[in-house]
């Protein structure tokens, strides 16, 4: 056995094996534990523990890497572009000319969405949040696609039900957007490219003639490459429990459209804009905003700062930090959220509080700013943030079936009552 670490327990010693990955990383394998020892472990929300090993995304937190099956980001967010990502988030390589154009045209084939599902959307109320509408649409494509239902489907047919969710998921969400407005739908449009398609989706009115910004596409195509993956995170993990049930592939997207909608993770993106107006409407005092954020008995916290994994500035939201500036001068609009947003970040950086906590800002702190500049809404923002996290959410869940994983089912230490007889309503005193 290369490498383990010795367990005493009770006087008596266990033998715990040691996993290494290829980044060095190093996992204790406690599989057998509870088998050999009658313990389990602890951790309140996975801070300390790995639910498998995978070859998908590779995170280092201390020294702010971010690694797409091997590539870096940030030489992905300049030269790449979203779908050849996708594909090699999903089947492991980057496509070659041919393999990426059939990929784009399999995806440009399967747009449009069951005329039955604008029946469905009829039944939205217009104050209907998007992330709702959307993760009730995509679990509604098990109805129309119900051999997704068979866990035993051959890869040919898993893979076209993973082109229908890439080419269908920007319809269901611009039209989810189109439903809240009131405004008609907008078909899909096959001369389009991808993120061209879902512009036109979401912008383009009967009366007039759209033509996506080139600006705005090529920012949207880099938002949506920085958004891809992010190994094990809450979302990426839903996608997995819900998978490993053997749910459709569907539900298990739909289940991680949940769990990202939470104001702690992909939430995060509309909160810290609303955190930015508020900051600004009340005359732009960050300094207060900042204490507020160190103050135990404030629920105020810092949204767009802090995360589980880096303990140094996220590479993303370096990149996109970058990329605001470029995007709102090449659109010609100046936004005082961004003035803002950086003396926050400054201010929160000088402050011993955030220093000790190694809290930087994370992806979520400066995406909503170039959204605004695209003219997307706020309440569209963390659909903007499933659409890039889409292919990453297929690629977990596919390397989860494909290393057939058992059903996700941990267990707990029970610290309720213990055994008692049942008395009659008669016989209670309370
Ligand atoms: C995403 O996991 C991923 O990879 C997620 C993501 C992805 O790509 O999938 O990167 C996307 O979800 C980014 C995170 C977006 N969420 C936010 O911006 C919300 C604000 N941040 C947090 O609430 C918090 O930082 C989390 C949820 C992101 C991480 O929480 P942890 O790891 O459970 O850490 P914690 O809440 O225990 O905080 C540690 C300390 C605490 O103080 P003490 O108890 O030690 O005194 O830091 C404090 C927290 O109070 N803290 C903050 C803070 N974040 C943490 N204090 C003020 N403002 C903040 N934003």
């Amino acid at each position: 056995m290369s490498r383990y670490a010795e367990l005493i327990f009770e006087g008596k010693k266990y033998i715990l094996p040691v996993v290494e990955g290829t980044e060095k990383e190093l996992g204790l394998d406690i599989s057998k534990l509870r088998d050999e020892t009658g313990l389990i472990t602890l951790d309140a929300g996975f801070k300390n523990t790995g639910s498998n090993t995978s070859a998908i995304t590779f995170l280092d937190g201390e020294l702010g890497i971010l690694r797409y099956r091997g590539y870096a980001i940030e030489e992905l967010a300049e030269k790449s572009t979203f779908l050849e990502v996708a594909h090699l988030l999903i089947y492991g390589e980057l496509p070659n000319k041919a393999t990426l154009s059939n990929f784009q045209k399999d995806i440009t084939m399967h747009t449009l969405v069951h005329e039955d599902m604008r029946k469905i959307f009829d039944g939205f109320p217009a104050s209907s949040h998007p992330m709702g509408v959307l993760a009730s649409l995509v679990c509604a494509l098990t109805a129309f696609y119900p051999n997704a239902l068979d866990p035993n489907l051959s890869p040919a047919e898993t893979d076209l039900h993973i082109i229908r969710l890439l080419a269908k998921m920007p319809t269901l969400a611009a039209w989810a957007y189109k439903n809240e407005m009131g405004h008609p739908l907008n078909y899909p449009k096959n001369s389009l490219s991808y993120c061209e398609n879902f512009l036109q989706m979401m912008f383009a009115y009967p009366t007039e003639d759209f033509h996506p910004d080139p600006v705005v596409v090529d920012a949207l195509d880099k938002l949506l490459i920085l958004h891809a993956d992010h190994e094990q995170n809450c979302s990426a993990a839903t996608v997995r429990v819900v998978g490993s049930s053997h749910a459709s592939l569907y539900s298990a997207i739909a289940a991680g459209i949940n769990a990202l909608w939470g104001p702690l993770h992909g939430g995060a993106n509309q909160e810290v804009i609303e955190m930015l107006q508020e900051i600004h409407a009340n005359g732009g005092n960050v300094k207060k905003y900042v204490e507020m954020a160190k103050d135990k008995n404030s629920t105020f916290r810092l949204m767009g700062f802090g995360h589980r994994v880096y303990k140094n500035y996220d590479p993303r939201a370096k990149i996109i930090k970058g990329a605001c500036d470029n995007v709102l001068n090449k659109l010609g609009v100046s936004d005082p959220l961004l003035d803002i947003a950086k003396e926050l970040e400054e201010a929160a950086l000088k402050d011993s509080y955030f220093v000790e906590r190694k809290l930087y800002p994370n992806v979520d702190f400066y995406s909503g700013v170039i959204y605004r500049a695209m003219g997307i809404p706020t309440e569209m923002f963390t659909v903007m943030f499933a659409l890039g996290r889409l292919p990453g959410w297929i690629a977990q869940w596919r390397e989860m079936r494909q290393m057939k994983l058992p059903i996700s089912r941990p267990r707990q230490i029970y610290t309720g009552a213990t055994l008692r007889p049942y008395v009659p309503m008669g016989n209670r005193e309370k």
